[in-house]
C-alpha cells in the first residue's frame, strides 16, 4: 500500500473522476483487487478477524463447508472478552445491559438472525439455528433468547467486571464516545466482525456479529443482524459485510448494494467504494462516522473499502494469513 505523494495524488484524482462517471472510468492503480482466485479464501474485518480466520481456516483447509467455517470463525471474538466490540466482555448499553445482534447466509441465499439477544455468548449459532430449524428469518430479544434457551443455549452474564467498571465510569461522566476519530482510538478497539469464506467447493458463506455501539440506547438495535445491511451474500456473485455506525449502514442497505454493484461488473473493492460513496453523497453528516465494507466474490477476488483511514481486515489463503489496512474514501480527497 505504500505509494509515493505524486502517485497516490494522480490515482486519487483518477479514483475520484471514476466516481463520478461510473465504472468505466475508474482509475485502475487505486482500484485493483486482491486475490488470485485460489480457494479456499476467508476474510474478515479488524484485527480480531486474524485469530477468527484461523479458526474458519481449521475447517476450510480439511474441504468443509465456509457455513461451518464462519460461525466458528466468529465465535472466537464472541467468546474473548478481550474483544470488547462482540459478544462476551461486549461493551453495554446505557443501562449496563449487553445486548447482542449476529446474523448468516449461507450460498443458497438462506438467512438467519437474531436481534436485542441478552445473555448468550454465541448469538451467531443462535441465529444459524433460526435459519435452519425455524420458517422464520428473524428472532428478536425475548422471543430470541427464548428460543435459544429451548435450543440448549446457556443463560450467562455477558458484563465482565472489567466492562462493568468501565460502564459504571462512563455513567458517571455521560459522556458521549468519541466516534469521529477512528485514526487516534486505541488499538484494541474495534467493532464489529464480519466474515465471508469461499470453500473449496466454491460455496461461498458469510457471519457477521456485535454488542454494537458502545453505550447505545436500550433496545438499539444496528446493522449487523439486517440481512443486505450488515451482511449480504449471494453465492453466484459474491458476499459483503459491514462494520462501523450501523445506522448509515442502514440507510443504505450498504452489503446488499455491495453485492449488486459486484452483480453489475464492479470489482469487490470497487462495489465497496461505491457504497461508501453512496454513504457519502446521501448522508449529511456522514462526516461524524466511520463505516468499513468487505467484499468477496465468487471467483476468489477480495476487497475493502472505509470512510476513514484505520479500517484493517483480515485474509487467509493457503499463501496469506494477514492484516491489510483499506483504503479509504476520506484519504482521497
Ligand atoms: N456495526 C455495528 C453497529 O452499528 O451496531
Amino acid at each position: 500500500m505504500a505509494i509515493s505523494r505524486r502517485k497516490f495524488v494522480t490515482n486519487s484524482t483518477t479514483a475520484l473522476a471514476g466516481i463520478a462517471l461510473g465504472k468505466s472510468a475508474l482509475g485502475d492503480t487505486v482500484l485493483n483487487d486482491m486475490g488470485n482466485g485460489t480457494l479456499p479464501i476467508v476474510v474478515s474485518t479488524w484485527k480480531h478477524g486474524l485469530a477468527a480466520n484461523r479458526a474458519a481456516w481449521a475447517i476450510l483447509s480439511e474441504g468443509g463447508y465456509a457455513l461451518d467455517a464462519v460461525e466458528a470463525g466468529v465465535r472466537v471474538p464472541e467468546g474473548d472478552p478481550l474483544v470488547t466490540s462482540v459478544g462476551y466482555g461486549g461493551i453495554p448499553d446505557q443501562t449496563g445491559k449487553v445486548s447482542l445482534d449476529a446474523c448468516i447466509m449461507d450460498e443458497k441465499g438462506q438467512a438467519g438472525s437474531v436481534c436485542f439477544l441478552q445473555h448468550i455468548k454465541h448469538p451467531i449459532s443462535v441465529a444459524r439455528l433460526v435459519m435452519e430449524n425455524t420458517p422464520h428469518v428473524m428472532l428478536s430479544g425475548k422471543g430470541a433468547l427464548k428460543f435459544a434457551l429451548a435450543n440448549g443455549f446457556k443463560k450467562e452474564n455477558l458484563l465482565t467486571p472489567e466492562m462493568k467498571k468501565k460502564w459504571k465510569e462512563w455513567k458517571k461522566k455521560q459522556e458521549a464516545r468519541d466516534i469521529i476519530n477512528f485514526e487516534n482510538r486505541s488499538k484494541d478497539d474495534h467493532d464489529t466482525i464480519g466474515m465471508l469464506a469461499l470453500d473449496a467447493e466454491g460455496r461461498l458463506c458469510g457471519a457477521c456479529t456485535t454488542s454494537g455501539v458502545p453505550y447505545k440506547m436500550f433496545g438499539r438495535v444496528g446493522d449487523s443482524p439486517i440481512i443486505g445491511a450488515g451482511l449480504f451474500v449471494d453465492g453466484q456473485v459474491g458476499g459483503a459485510v459491514a462494520t462501523g455506525q450501523g445506522e448509515l449502514v442502514m440507510k443504505t442497505l450498504g452489503s446488499f448494494l455491495v453485492v449488486e454493484f459486484m452483480r453489475n461488473g464492479y470489482s469487490p473493492k470497487e462495489a465497496c467504494l461505491k457504497a461508501i460513496q453512496r454513504i457519502t453523497k446521501q448522508i449529511p453528516d456522514y462526516q461524524k462516522y466511520q463505516v468499513g465494507y468487505i467484499a468477496l466474490n465468487s471467483k476468489g477476488e477480495y476487497g475493502a473499502f472505509s470512510i476513514y483511514p484505520g479500517f484493517d481486515y483480515a485474509i487467509k489463503t493457503n499463501e496469506d494469513d494477514k492484516l491489510k489496512e483499506a483504503e479509504s474514501f476520506r484519504k482521497l480527497l
